[in-house]
């Protein structure tokens, strides 16, 4: 006699969160091996900081007492060491000191990498139909944490300044005369190197935006959500200040960093610095779900950051990524400045180069590029579509995403021939 199994309900958050383009992009990196991957968003596998970490680990184990406290569990909110620590390696980076900054460890949480915060934001923020206003192009995988809440992303005009006030302010206007004002909780900016277009949030529109979403906060906050990501990954260009650091209330930008870029992403450890009043609420959510990030590697990155070695790291991995990132602007001459209407973003940081072809030419998974690019070229790179909000059917179809993080120099070259040779196949 044969079982009958019942199907099993799924809960709507399961719903909201179904056929993430990340989990369909990595399954491909897998099934197509020997495709020159221009999609994937891992790091440069030679600068990885192998001689750093051994040295931080032997430091940390040597000293029997200090072993058993990373060893041990830790805090929801994280180690108070590295936070300490961070509190520092902010000031640094806003050309401040730590008392100027105005807030205090206590204001700042370590997370499972970044993602973890920007997931928690939204936890913690957003419920199903509220809104959340985002840069054209951005993320694709922070807008899949808003479908995962059931929220709406509403795309703001964007150009090669980063998002646009005028159009922020527009954009709210036009919710506002909708009757919407209500379900407007964020704002999200990549500011720096914005992944996947490389631009940087222009520096005169970050107090501006600011000043927007204070304004805007009329019955309650309009948060803006700063995702810095690649701030450290800085190859040449001014340094701009940060959104949070033009929040002189200290109340309306929540800002998240990553050691992933500039350290190591297997460490996973990310954090926020955070409003007063959001502190709690985000700990508690956070206590749901782990009630600590590894405590093991807060203390690894404490040891790291205590010493010379984090500064001298950062230096060499910038060094590498500059000449990766001048080899794809030169394979991108090379190889496709006479494909008529291919143009490409020349980015000062970051870890992609963001193509724009005729816009009849569609790079989707089911496009005929998309194919003959990892069928017959073996090349692949992340749809453009995947990065916006819009709806499907008003999505921009005829972008990629190329990253020079993982291949190398020669590896760059050799993969930009490949996808010219695809883009020539479908002009
Ligand atoms: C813009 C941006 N934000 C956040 C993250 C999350 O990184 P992590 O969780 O490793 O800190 C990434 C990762 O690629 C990213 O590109």
């Amino acid at each position: 006699m044969t079982a009958v199994t019942s199907p099993i309900k799924f809960s709507q958050r399961w719903h909201f969160a179904r056929e993430q383009a990340i989990s369909f992009l990595m399954q491909q990196a897998v099934e197509n091996t020997g495709v020159v991957s221009l999609a994937a968003g891992l790091v440069d596998f030679a600068t990885l900081p192998v001689p750093e970490t051994q040295a931080a680990i032997s430091q940390m184990l040597g000293d029997d007492a200090a072993a058993r406290q990373a060893l041990q569990y830790g805090t929801t909110a994280g180690s108070e060491r590295l936070r300490r620590l961070l509190l520092a390696h902010l000031a640094r980076l806003e050309g401040t000191t730590v008392e100027q900054l105005g807030i205090d460890a206590g204001q700042l949480i370590l997370t499972t990498g970044s993602q973890q915060m920007l997931s928690l934001v939204c936890e913690v923020l957003l419920d199903p139909g509220d809104i959340c206003l985002v840069a054209g192009p951005t993320y694709f995988v922070f807008l899949g944490n808003l479908n995962g809440v059931g929220a709406e992303a509403v795309t703001v005009d964007t150009d090669d300044g980063g998002m646009r006030p005028d159009a922020l302010e527009a954009a709210l206007e036009a919710l506002a005369a909708a009757g919407r004002l209500d379900r407007v909780k964020l704002i999200y900016l990549v500011s720096y190197y914005e992944n996947p277009s490389g631009v940087c949030l222009a520096e005169e529109r970050r107090a501006s935006i600011v000043e927007i979403a204070q304004r805007w906060s009329k019955r309650h906050r309009i948060l803006i959500l700063e995702d810095a990501a690649y701030r450290e990954l800085h190859y040449d260009g001014p340094v701009l200040p940060s959104v949070w650091g033009c929040d002189a209330s200290r109340d309306t930008v929540i800002y998240t960093q990553t050691f992933s870029k500039s350290f190591s992403p297997g460490l996973r450890v990310g954090y926020g610095v955070v409003p007063r009043d959001l502190v709690g609420p985000l700990c508690d959510r956070k206590g749901n779900e782990d009630f600590g990030s590894a405590n093991f590697n807060q203390h690894l990155l404490a040891t790291v950051l205590e010493s010379e070695m984090y500064a001298a790291h950062v230096e060499q991995v910038c060094a590498a990524y500059r000449i990766k990132r001048d080899a794809m602007l030169s394979a991108a001459n090379r190889y496709f400045s006479d494909i008529s209407g291919v143009s490409w973003v020349h980015p000062h940081g970051g870890l992609y180069v963001w193509m724009s072809l005729p816009s009849r030419i569609e790079t989707g998974f089911q496009s005929e590029l998309f194919r003959r690019a990892t069928q017959a070229h073996r090349v692949m790179y992340v749809p453009g579509e995947l990065c916006y909000g819009h709806s499907p059917t008003e999505r921009p179809r005829h972008q990629m995403r190329l990253s020079f993080g993982v291949q190398s120099p020669a590896g760059i070259d050799d993969g930009m021939h490949r996808l010219s040779r695809a883009v020539r196949d479908v002009v």
